[in-house]
C-alpha cells in the first residue's frame, strides 16, 4: 500500500511512518518543510504526484498556548489543512485519516467522553481542531477522524514524553494534579491508525490506551515507579499555578463506542505503554 504521512517529523508522524514501513508499505513521510498542509495548492500537487492509497494526517500546530495568540495560523494548520487533505484524497481516491483531540470537549463531565457527547471546546486549539474534523468530513465523506489525547512516545517533546528522561537525571518535576486524560502510547496509536486505514469505515473514533486514565502527576509517578525512582521527585501542582494562556479541560478522558463493534480490540493498558516506552530494547520492538 502507498501511504502518505503528513507531519512526519512529529511524535505521531514518526511512529506512523515506522509502523507502516514495518508492515511493508511504501511510505511517503513528509514533514512540515516537505509539505505545508495549509496550502491547498501544494497538497493537491503532492497527492497528484504520489497517488497514495491512504493519507494519514499527523500534521498540526500543537502549541495550545500559541494557538490562543494566533487564531489565523491555528485555523490554517488545524482546520484548513485537514480539509485540503480530505478534498485531495477524494480526488485521488485515497482513504483519509486525520487525528483530532480530546480538547474538543469542555472537561465538565465526570466520566469518559464518547462520540455521543457534544464537543464544546474551551481553547482556540480545541475550536480549530473541531473545525478541522467538520471541514474534512464535509469535503470527503470517506474521512476517518481519530480523537486521541495525552500522547507520549519516542522523540516527543511534551511533558508526558520527557518526564522519564528528567526523572532518570534525578530532576524534580512539577506535574499537574487536577487535569485527567487517557494516556496513549504513540506506537499503539500508530498501529491502530493503520488498522483503521485497512478497515476503511468512515466515522469518528476515540483511540486511547485502556485503563481508567490518569492525571499528569499520577502518570509521572507511574513512570518514576517503573524507573525505580523516589516518588518524592514528583511534585503535584494545580493547573492554575502555571498561568497558561489557553484554558484546558479538567477531564478529557476518552472511550470509544464503535471500535469494538467494528472488530477492533482494545489497546493495551497505558502502563504497558509506559513499560514499552522505557524499555532499553525499544528500538527492536515492532510497532504493533
Ligand atoms: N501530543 C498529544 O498529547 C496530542 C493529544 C491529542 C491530539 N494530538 C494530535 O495528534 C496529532 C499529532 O500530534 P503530535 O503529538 O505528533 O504533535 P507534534 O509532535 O507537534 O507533531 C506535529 C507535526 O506537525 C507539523 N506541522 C505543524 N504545522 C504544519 C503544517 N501547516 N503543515 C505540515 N506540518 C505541520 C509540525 O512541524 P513543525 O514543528 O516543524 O512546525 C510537527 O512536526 C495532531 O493532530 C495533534 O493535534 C496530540
Amino acid at each position: 500500500m502507498r501511504v502518505l504521512v503528513t507531519g512526519a517529523g512529529g511524535l505521531v508522524g514518526r511512529a506512523v511512518s515506522k509502523d507502516c514501513r514495518t508492515h511493508g508499505d511504501e511510505v511517503f513521510a513528509l514533514d512540515h518543510q516537505a509539505l505545508d498542509i495549509a496550502s491547498a495548492e501544494l497538497v493537491e500537487r503532492e497527492l497528484e504526484r504520489i497517488q497514495p492509497d491512504a493519507v494519514i494526517n499527523c500534521a498540526a500546530w500543537t502549541d495550545v498556548d500559541g494557538c490562543e495568540r494566533d487564531h489565523a495560523r491555528a485555523q490554517a494548520a488545524n482546520a484548513d489543512g485537514p480539509e485540503n487533505l480530505a478534498r485531495a484524497s477524494r480526488t485521488v481516491d485515497a482513504v483519509f485519516v486525520t487525528i483530532s483531540t480530546d480538547y474538543v470537549f469542555d472537561g465538565e463531565k465526570d466520566g469518559f467522553y464518547t462520540q455521543d457527547d457534544e464537543p464544546n471546546p474551551k481553547s482556540i486549539y480545541g475550536l480549530v481542531k473541531l473545525a478541522g474534523e467538520r471541514q474534512a468530513q464535509r469535503a470527503n465523506a470517506r474521512t476517518i477522524v481519530v480523537r486521541s489525547g495525552f500522547i507520549f512516545g519516542p522523540g516527543g517533546r511534551n511533558f508526558l514524553s520527557t518526564v522519564g528522561e528528567r526523572l532518570r537525571r534525578q530532576e524534580q518535576v512539577s506535574a499537574i494534579a487536577d487535569a485527567w486524560g487517557t494516556p496513549t502510547y504513540a506506537i499503539h496509536l500508530a498501529a491502530r491508525l493503520r488498522e483503521l486505514v485497512l478497515l476503511d469505515l468512515p466515522g469518528t473514533y476515540h483511540v486511547v490506551n485502556s485503563g481508567d486514565g490518569a492525571a499528569y502527576d499520577e502518570f509521572a509517578r507511574a513512570v518514576g515507579q517503573e524507573l525505580g525512582k523516589d516518588q518524592s521527585l514528583v511534585q503535584s501542582v494545580l493547573s492554575s499555578a502555571l498561568k497558561r494562556p489557553a484554558p484546558r479541560p479538567r477531564n478529557s478522558r476518552l472511550r470509544c463506542l464503535i471500535s469494538e463493534a467494528r472488530g477492533l480490540s482494545p489497546l493495551p493498558p497505558w502502563r504497558d505503554g509506559i513499560r514499552q516506552f522505557l524499555s532499553p530494547d525499544r528500538s527492536s520492538q515492532t510497532a504493533t
